[in-house]
């Protein structure tokens, strides 16, 4: 496994690739877990050579103290992706990959942005739009992988690759769960057992909708934010009924797989986000 801490030696060993080999990149923060290693077993799969970036990238944090608890367990990491044979990884600093004082770029993504973590993380989608374009210019990639779990993310870096007129295929790979429901997440690690298991909460919301899915929206809604609400250790931050497409609200089912339902909720402090599509 090489591993690059500057864009310039990582380029200059891409360079001696041949152009024939098809290449993966999975960007992450650190904190890998098994939705991350899901990404890379896929990547291996799926191309010749696989990249993982670990960079926790701050122009996407809002929020300082967000940023400052972040994890950081980089020589664990190391080792799961020596165990995965994953081929490169890429750990830049953010000298290597921002100017001085350089701020996330201005991006326009139409719906996509407006409601859910557009709203409630302001900036947020700018910051990590901006280190993903980076990210491809850099290493060109035939594929790029990203979790479902981020769903929002997903759909704003499709629309990012096509803006940038680039080739790169992303894919999206479904959730990691915990036994009892709970998306594997590097937050995760920031909660006490007895929170891990309050926190099934959102998957049996999930659920609850995927079972009912002939009931209107709204009654379903509603039945979500009383669930929330009769649960002290939790506060919701939003329950938002979507078009997959669009990500813009919905009142009405669309057409099967083309309905998303997405969850932020709090607890302990920590926040946690879900999805399903339905
Ligand atoms: O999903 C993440 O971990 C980050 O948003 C990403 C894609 C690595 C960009 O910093």
């Amino acid at each position: 496994m090489y591993i690059f801490t500057s864009k310039k030696e990582l380029q200059k060993y891409l360079a001696t690739l041949t152009s024939a080999k098809t290449i993966g990149f999975i960007p992450t923060m650190g904190a890998l877990h098994q939705g991350h290693l899901q990404l890379i077993t896929e990547s291996k799969n799926q191309c010749d050579i696989s990249i993982c970036s670990i960079f926790v990238n701050p122009t996407q944090f809002n929020n300082p103290e967000d940023l400052a608890k972040y994890p950081n367990t980089l020589k664990v990491d190391l080792e799961k992706l020596e165990q995965l044979a994953c081929d490169i990884v890429y750990t830049p600093t953010v000298e290597d990959l921002y100017e001085k004082d350089e701020q996330a770029k201005s991006f326009d993504f139409g719906s996509l942005t407006i409601g859910m973590e557009g709203e409630f993380r302001p900036g947020h989608f700018n910051g990590m739009a901006t280190i993903v374009e980076k990210f491809f210019n850099i290493i060109n990639p035939t594929k790029a992988f990203f979790g479902q779990k981020d769903l929002q993310q997903l759909q704003i870096v499709k629309a990012l690759a096509k803006q940038m007129q680039s080739d790169i295929q992303i894919i999206g790979i479904p959730t990691i769960r915990e036994e009892n429901g709970l998306a594997k997440s590097s937050r995760n690690e920031l909660l006490t057992t007895s929170a891990k298991q309050e926190a099934t909460l959102v998957y049996k919301c999930l659920q609850y909708c995927k079972n009912n899915q002939e009931l209107a929206i709204p009654t379903l809604e509603k039945y979500i934010q009383e669930q929330f609400k009769n649960n002290p250790h939790f506060k919701l931050e939003y329950i938002d009924f979507v078009s997959l497409s669009t990500l813009l609200p919905i009142t009405k089912w669309e057409a099967k797989n083309q309905n998303a339902i997405c969850i932020a909720a709090y607890i302990e402090g920590v926040r946690l986000i879900d999805n399903i599509i339905l």
